[in-house]
């Protein structure tokens, strides 16, 4: 299913799309999606475990409300660590990109973040990951440093996004 269109506004994003705690059901359309999605994809064991194993993580997914199967067409893993919210992964369908899920994705693991008493959000992502870097400092995210040669698949830098969660 696809929403090809114009950009959403918030709140059509909200009413498109709902989230919820990703199943183990889902996996399997994770892992499509992560393949998509980078060169370097988690494995399917990774998903199982931050579903089965990990206290600190809550993963979700994105499924259209108007359909009644369950379409996962994003997801976002977050780890709640103490103080500190760590985004760990974050990708959409390419066919639902462009319209507003990534950063309502993001939003919610903020305000999850925010519910658990977090003072900071913080995630990696790859040196050339323009849309991925645009989006994050769209949300107020500040470059924290640089993690060098932190990736394989090719070979790269991570640089480190924090955002203050007690900002207003
Ligand atoms: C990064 C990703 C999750 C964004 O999801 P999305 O649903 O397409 O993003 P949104 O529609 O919410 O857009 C949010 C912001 O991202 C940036 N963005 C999105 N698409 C873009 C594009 N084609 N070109 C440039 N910037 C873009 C913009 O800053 C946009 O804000 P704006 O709408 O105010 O311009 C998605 O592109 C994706 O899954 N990429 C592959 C996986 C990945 O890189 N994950 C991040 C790892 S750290």
């Amino acid at each position: 299913m696809s929403v090809e269109g114009a950009r959403l506004g918030k709140e059509s994003v909200r009413s498109l799309y709902r989230l919820e705690p990703m199943q183990l059901d889902d996996v399997p359309a994770v892992i499509n999606i992560e393949h998509a999605s980078f060169s370097n994809p988690w494995p399917k064991e990774a998903f199982l475990d931050e579903i089965r194993k990990n206290a600190f993580s809550y993963p979700t997914v994105a499924c259209p409300r108007a359909s009644r199967e369950r379409i996962v067409c994003g997801y976002l893993i977050p780890w709640i660590v103490f103080e500190e919210l760590h985004i760990q992964n974050v990708a959409v369908h390419p066919l639902h990109r462009g319209r507003g899920l990534g950063r309502h994705l993001v939003e919610d693991a903020l305000e999850l973040g925010k519910r658990s008493g977090c003072r900071v959000a913080l995630l990696e992502v790859r040196e050339s990951n323009a849309i991925a870097r645009s989006l994050y400092v769209s949300m107020g995210f500040r470059e924290a440093g640089k993690r060098r040669r932190y990736y394989s698949h090719p070979q790269e830098h991570a640089i480190v996004y924090q955002k203050s969660l007690k900002d207003p």
